[in-house]
């Protein structure tokens, strides 16, 4: 098959969460089944020399693009995914792209990612490659199969294409005021969803629901979750209202990246049946971070972007008690929301001798913590996939979570009875939970045996993207041909 797989964030050239883990690493294993797959992204201005390895396509230079009354024109550079020959058509547009960060709340956001999308259709006809799949990420490329319908359905290049929209988060949809329909361009507004034809705002990610061929989301969990009103975030009814409902594929773990035998940040290496390494990595992680505890008392890792999404408001009170109570560690990464920041900062200060928060974006870090800690805490509200947990399991870092999402399907309990789970997994969104959780992880940390025997659990699970890969494949030939 011929895919276009467009997105708005990759791996390791642009990323602020999984969504770019997906994107770094999902084509890849498709084009080892043998499909011909590119790839569409910004070529943001902080992508700088990292897209070093690029030259232009001839064929796409200065192209022009006219968004209702707003003109612009991008240029395509030609790269290649890192250790691949899966194309990577970065989208140069420095009026749109040259911003401290991938994304703004500017006025013009909505026409920066419409540029992305028009980019990508137009950069198929200049190939004359007809794509079988448009493959569109979360709500920046949502409007592509309304485009397909309305701007580009002259084209009998794009005659045989399915729309697919994978919903990696449906907390972040994409509303603009209706006047920006102009900018959208074509003849849409009998497509639109009721309130929005009828001059409502137009929310992209549902229109992407109503019009793409398949939804997939990244885990069978929230595949359900979103199909109800405490999930779907307002859009659950469109969602119901498909008669093929909502794919729920959980993401893969891409273990050249993620693997503590051969991670690149990491000075020792392990593996489940030696782990020394993972030990002399914590000494060396809590001598780097200045932390006076002694090898024994257990350490726990935070890496996350700080939003309510995550789940950390359930930390407020209980984590300062805990700390005040308990052996315990704490190495937490992120930014964010003041809110949060404020909270670890706090701790920090509060706890000098066992709490480091870094906040901020880290990669090598984030590696670390993940090799380092005996445990990794996330309590999310609502966790389309989650990627940490699955690092997690892979580094010998037992989980804590709570059981929504992607968390659910990838984390089981810990079963002393039979010796089975992975980590420990709390069901209600309260401070009560996460309180249960913690000290429960705190308890069986100290039964050597029964850690273990959860460490080795966790270390066993294969979460490949090879397999991952052959469910988005099946869906995509399940597709009814036009
Ligand atoms: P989300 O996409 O909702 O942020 P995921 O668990 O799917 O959650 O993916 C998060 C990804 O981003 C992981 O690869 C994680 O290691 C990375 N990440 C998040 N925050 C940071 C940070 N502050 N520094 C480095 N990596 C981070
Ligand atoms: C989103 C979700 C996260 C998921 C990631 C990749 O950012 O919040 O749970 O793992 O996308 O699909």
């Amino acid at each position: 098959m011929r895919i276009a797989f467009v997105a708005s964030e990759v791996a390791p050239f642009a990323k602020s969460g999984g969504l770019a883990d997906v994107a770094g690493a999902l084509p890849r294993h498709l084009r080892d089944l043998g499909h011909d797959i590119r790839l569409f992204v910004p070529l943001y201005s902080s992508i700088g020399q990292r897209a070093a390895d690029v030259t232009p396509l001839s064929t796409a230079q200065g192209v022009p693009l006219y968004l209702g009354p707003h003109f612009y024109r991008f240029s395509i550079v030609e790269g290649r995914l890192p250790d691949t020959n899966v194309p990577l058509y970065f989208v140069h547009c420095p009026e749109v792209y040259d911003r401290t960060t991938l994304y703004t709340d500017g006025v013009d956001e909505h026409l920066r990612f419409l540029v992305l999308q028009r980019a990508a259709l137009e950069t198929c006809q200049r190939l004359a490659f007809a794509p079988d799949i448009v493959h569109c990420n979360d709500w920046h490329t949502a409007l592509m199969p309304l485009m397909l319908k309305t701007l580009y359905a002259w084209d009998a290049l794009f005659g045989a294409t399915r729309s697919v929209m994978s919903i990696h988060n449906i907390g972040y949809q994409g509303i603009f005021a209706h006047g920006t329909i102009h900018d959208i361009g074509g003849d849409v507004r009998g497509l639109l969803e009721p309130a929005a034809a009828s001059g409502g705002p137009i929310n992209w990610l549902r229109e992407g629901v109503r019009h793409a061929h398949a939804v997939t989301t990244v885990s069978p969990t929230y595949a359900q979750e979103i199909c109800t009103p405490l999930g779907g975030h307002g859009l659950d009814a469109d969602l119901r209202a498909r008669p093929d409902g909502v794919i729920g594929i959980l993401n893969g773990v891409d273990y050249s990246e993620w693997n503590p035998a051969t991670d690149r940040y990491l000075k020792h290496h392990y593996t489940a049946d030696d782990l020394s390494g993972k030990a002399a990595t914590k000494r060396a992680l809590l001598d780097w971070l200045n932390l006076p505890v002694a090898d024994t008392t257990p350490l726990m890792g935070i890496v996350s972007r700080l939003t309510v999404q995550k789940g950390f408001d359930l930390l407020f009170d209980t984590l300062p008690e805990i700390l005040a109570t308990r052996d315990l560690a704490l190495v937490a990464l992120g930014s964010g929301e003041a809110r949060y920041e404020d909270f670890f900062a706090r701790l920090q200060h509060r706890f000098p001798d066992r709490v480091v928060f870094h906040r901020g974006y880290h990669d090598e870090l984030a590696h670390l913590i993940e090799a380092a800690s005996d445990m990794f805490l996330m309590p999310s509200m609502y966790e389309p996939c989650g990627l940490n947990q699955m690092y997690s399991l892979k580094y010998g870092t037992v989980p804590i979570v709570r059981r929504t999402g992607g968390l659910a399907d990838s984390v089981q309990m810990w079963d002393p009875s039979t010796r089975q789970g992975t980590g420990i997994v709390f069901n209600d969104f309260d401070a009560g939970g996460v309180w249960w959780a913690i000290h429960t992880a705190l308890d069986l940390y100290k039964d050597r045996d029964a850690w273990l025997q959860i460490v080795r659990n966790g270390m066993a699970q294969d979460f490949s993207w090879e397999r991952q890969a052959r469910e988005y494949e099946a869906m995509y030939l399940a597709l009814p041909r036009g």
